[in-house]
Order: C-alpha cells, then sequence, then structure tokens
C-alpha cells in the first residue's frame, strides 16, 4: 500500500484532502478501523471486565484479555508480561512510585528526555535523596556512553531511564549498548519507547533485554487514554497505585494483591481504549508496515534538504521519522502560525524537553514537523512551498 493510497484509511483527509499533518509526535491521527472498532464496543460489547459472571461481561473481559495477547505478541513477548496504562505519562510514574519504596543508590537519566521521563525521576532522587546523574547529549551516541559508564561504575546507578527515539531530535541511542552496559553494573534500565514504538516494526521486547518498556496508544494510531507498561520479571512486583479490581483479598487490616498485569491495573481497566489499540497493532501487523516506514525516512531526508536550502539548522543528528529545526532571526511560533493557517500543521515549542532546549543553548521555541504513516510526497512539497512563502514574510 503506498503512502498515498493510505490516506484512504484516515477519514479526516476525506474531509480536508489538504491537510498536511506533521504532528505525529504528538498525536497520530485515527484509521477508520480504530473508529469502526471502538464504535462497535461501546454500542453492542461494553461491559465490566474481570468484575461479572454474566454474558456481555464475559465478551468485554475475552476482548480486553484478547487485546493483551494482540499486543503482547507485536512486542515479541507475553500477555503476562504487559500492563495497561493511561499513556506513557503514567506508565513512568507508576514505575517511580514503585521505586519509591526501593532501595536504590541513584538514578541515570538523560538531558533529552521528554519531561515525562525525566521529572518523575528527579522527583524521586529528590525525595530519596540520592544522586540524579544526568547524561550530556552526543551527537553520535545519542548520550555520552563514557558518562553512563563512569556513573555506573562510581556504584551510584540502580535505575537507568532513557528515551529510545528522542521527540525532538528523532535520534535513537544503541539500546542494546546501553543494556549491556546497565546489567554489566547490575542496574535496571527503562526505555521510553513512545516514539520509538511508531516507526519500528520488529521490536522483540525480550530480546532488547530491557527491565522496563512504556507507550502511549494514540501516537501509535490508536486512542488517546491507554499506554502499556512491560515489565520483564514481574514477579513480587506489588504495585503503587491500589483499588477495585487488582487484588483477591482484602482484610481491614491486610490485602493480597492479584499478581501482574492485573495487580498493575487498579480501577476499572481503559478497556476500549485497549481493544481499540489491540485493533490497530493487528493492522499495522497485516499492512506493510515496514515498507511504509522506509517510506517516511525517505520523504524525512527529503524534507530536512529542502528546509535545509531554505536557511533551516537542524538539530541533532541521524534524525529518524523527525526533526527539528529553527531559522536565523525568525520566530518558530509565528512560522508554524503562518503554516497552520495553509492546513500545515508542524510544532513551535519545546517540546516538553527543555533541559534538551537549554542544553543546546535555544532559549527560544523550535519548530518540529513529524511524520506519519499518511504523509506523502505531496505533502513535504506542500510544506516546503508554504514555508519558503511563510519565511519571505517573517524575514
Ligand atoms: C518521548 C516521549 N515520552 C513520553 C511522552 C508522553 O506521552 P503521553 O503524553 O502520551 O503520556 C511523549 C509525548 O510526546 C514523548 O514524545
Amino acid at each position: 500500500m503506498s503512502n498515498r493510497t493510505m490516506k484512504e484509511n484516515f477519514p479526516i483527509f476525506s474531509k480536508n484532502p489538504n491537510l498536511r499533518y506533521f504532528d505525529s509526535a504528538a498525536t497520530a491521527l485515527k484509521p477508520q478501523i480504530l473508529i469502526d472498532v471502538l464504535s462497535s464496543f461501546y454500542a453492542y460489547e461494553n461491559g465490566p471486565v474481570h468484575r461479572a459472571g454474566y454474558a456481555l461481561a464475559n465478551t468485554a473481559s475475552d476482548l480486553y484479555e484478547n487485546a493483551r495477547e494482540i499486543i503482547a505478541t507485536y512486542l515479541g513477548t507475553q500477555k503476562d508480561h504487559i500492563a495497561f496504562t493511561s499513556g506513557a505519562t503514567d506508565g513512568l510514574n507508576k514505575l517511580a512510585l514503585y521505586y519509591r519504596s526501593k532501595p536504590i543508590k541513584g538514578i541515570l537519566t538523560s538531558e533529552i528526555e521528554h519531561h515525562s521521563n525525566f521529572l518523575p525521576w528527579m522527583a524521586l532522587a529528590q525525595e530519596k535523596n540520592i544522586p540524579l546523574h544526568i547524561a550530556p547529549y552526543h551527537a553520535k551516541d545519542f548520550v555520552d556512553l563514557d558518562f553512563v559508564e563512569e556513573k555506573l561504575k562510581s556504584g551510584t546507578v540502580s535505575l537507568i531511564a532513557l528515551s529510545a527515539l528522542s521527540n525532538v531530535l528523532g535520534q535513537k541511542p544503541d539500546l542494546k549498548k546501553l543494556v549491556a552496559l546497565a546489567h554489566q553494573y547490575d542496574a535496571k534500565i527503562i526505555f521510553d519507547g513512545t516514539q520509538h514504538i511508531c516507526h519500528n516494526t520488529d521490536i522483540s521486547l525480550p530480546d532488547l533485554d530491557c527491565d522496563y518498556y512504556v507507550f502511549s496508544g494514540h501516537k501509535l494510531y490508536g486512542p488517546t487514554g491507554v499506554g502499556v507498561l512491560y515489565i520483564k520479571d514481574p514477579a513480587n512486583m506489588i504495585s503503587p497505585f491500589l483499588g477495585g479490581g487488582m487484588i483477591s483479598d482484602v482484610q481491614t487490616d491486610s490485602f493480597t494483591p492479584e499478581p501482574f498485569p492485573q495487580g498493575w491495573e487498579a480501577g476499572t481497566p481503559v478497556v476500549a481504549q485497549a481493544i481499540g489499540l489491540a485493533a490497530v497493532v493487528k493492522w499495522l501487523s497485516d499492512i506493510d508496515f515496514s515498507g511504509i516506514l522506509q517510506a517516511e525516512e525517505k520523504l524525512l531526508t527529503s524534507l530536512k534538504t529542502g528546509l535545509e536550502n531554505q536557511g533551516g539548522l537542524i538539530l541533532g543528528s541521524g534524525n529518524k521519522s523527525l526533526l527539528s529545526c529553527r531559522f536565523d532571526g525568525v520566530s518558530a511560533t509565528d512560522l508554524a502560525s503562518l503554516l497552520g493557517m495553509k492546513d500545515v500543521c508542524v510544532r513551535a515549542g519545546k517540546h516538553c524537553a527543555h533541559p534538551l532546549h537549554c542544553s543546546m543553548n535555544l532559549s527560544k521555541p523550535s519548530l518540529r514537523f513529524s511524520l506519519g504513516m499518511y504523509n506523502t510526497k505531496e505533502d513535504v512539497d506542500a510544506t516546503l512551498y508554504e514555508t519558503e512563502k511563510a519565511l519571505g514574510k517573517l524575514r
């Protein structure tokens, strides 16, 4: 399926064929398949899961557990290794809260992180009064590996939390190298896979061997309000969040939690969202998603060349699926506004990555173009044309 015919799967383009959507890293557009599955679930199958024995409840429970199975298979793992969350932010906060009561010596993260993979660790380190090591950006390796190794060697890192693909630079580290390094020094490693999952098809979390991996469904063409938390070895891990649905017994002075994953899904789970995400993931597995991603890479290259020819200064190196840039003497916010008036959707801001902008001496917003499976050469050409015109007005 070409990217052009791919647009037919996304109903928004039938309403606005000239929409040039380059903000998929914020949230992806939704395919018809998702809308149909959600509509059908709410219309005919909605029921409580894991709580009642009548037919409708059983159907909802089966659909929900089937969704877990489909998504686990997509990640190359088993269903008892993934819990549904409300999104990546939720998954990362849950992990940080879990470690609140654990003896850890220190945490390592990086200055490249999205705030969702930075603030929970900063807060945890401050609360426990342990070191928070912030690895500097490295043009080739993503993070400075010498810094990472030095901190690991110092014996003050029990936990590493890093992005598997930056939402600002579109750059990724050598994940396997980082996992090997972490494990060599007995540290656990968490990958924020929120952007990574959207631009890779061959993910096998057990092969990758990371300890934790999180992502959000809505950036992977799924619904909002759902995410996944993968745990390699969930035995004996008790959720920091408590409530209905996650226990096998409660007394007035004690309780027995269900094992992971149900034990980490306190409250009414995100049923429709999980079923919707599974439908999308199955659809992605059935179409030539890897071919589409290759086409996406080519589009990114021509977009990058076009922007550079217009004087765009690209942040970072080795971009994959998205890029951020700036133009000397031009406000990114003004540029994004002018483009928005022409139905070109791009993002001006610091993209929830203030420390990264700070480390790159960027006090002002940058402009981000992030691609999705529906983007075409026409989108890129039209966007470069509109950018040229807008720059003419702003310079
Ligand atoms: C790399 C990365 N991590 C975490 C998040 C947070 O995702 P959410 O807001 O869906 O929880 C984002 C969102 O932009 C992201 O790009």
